[in-house]
């Protein structure tokens, strides 16, 4: 964990890498809310923004080397996570799917996100370097009920990108429409 923390330190501006360590905290604190994989979730959280530093050629360039996301690449910076996943198997040799997928989805989201993924998509919107007008109340509801957590900062972002004009991936919408749906079921 400490050589990946000092790799991802020194590819990194000192802001982001002050960010990663704000998510890892947060993820950690999570796991232990939810009993998920501390490890699985550090590593997910030390490695979700890799790419970062990437420009959009390279991160397209990475995408490539993988089947699934050849349709990604107009996608621009909402593909670093894709491009992430990538880069976190071939340079620091994750293979575990989960922390790949945490790191892929955690931008965009999916429908039925593992806890793992659950953990890193809320924790990087919620760190404590985030500063936004509803951050508040989603920290305080991420350890009361993380999937209600999820579904009120999909709305935020959903209304932010809109108001934006930015470009909406699917399956962000999908992944709200999946909380809410569990919410109507009366299921969270
Ligand atoms: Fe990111
Ligand atoms: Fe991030």
């Amino acid at each position: 964990m400490d050589k990946i923390k000092s790799d991802i330190k020194s590819m990194l501006t000192p802001k982001r890498y002050k960010h990663i360590l704000g998510v890892e905290e947060v993820a950690i604190e999570l796991a232990s809310r939810y009993g998920a994989n501390i490890e699985k979730v550090r590593k997910a959280a030390l490695l979700h923004d890799c790419s970062k530093q990437f420009t959009i050629t390279k991160m397209r360039e990475l995408c490539d080397c993988d089947e699934t996301l050849k349709n990604y690449g107009h996608l621009g910076e909402l593909i670093h996570g894709f491009a992430g996943s990538v880069y976190a198997k071939m340079k620091f040799g994750i293979t575990d799917q989960e922390i790949l997928d945490a790191i892929r989805y955690h931008t965009i989201g999916r429908r039925d996100m593992s806890l793992v993924e659950k953990i890193t998509y809320l924790a990087d919107a919620i760190e404590p370097n985030r500063d936004y007008a509803d951050v508040e109340h989603i920290r305080h509801l991420a350890f009361e009920n993380i999937d209600m957590a999820i579904l009120h900062e999909a709305d935020r972002k959903i209304e932010y990108l809109i108001k934006r004009e930015a470009v909406i991936h699917p399956n962000t919408v999908d992944m709200r429409n999946w909380l809410l749906a569990k919410v109507k079921r009366g299921e969270i």
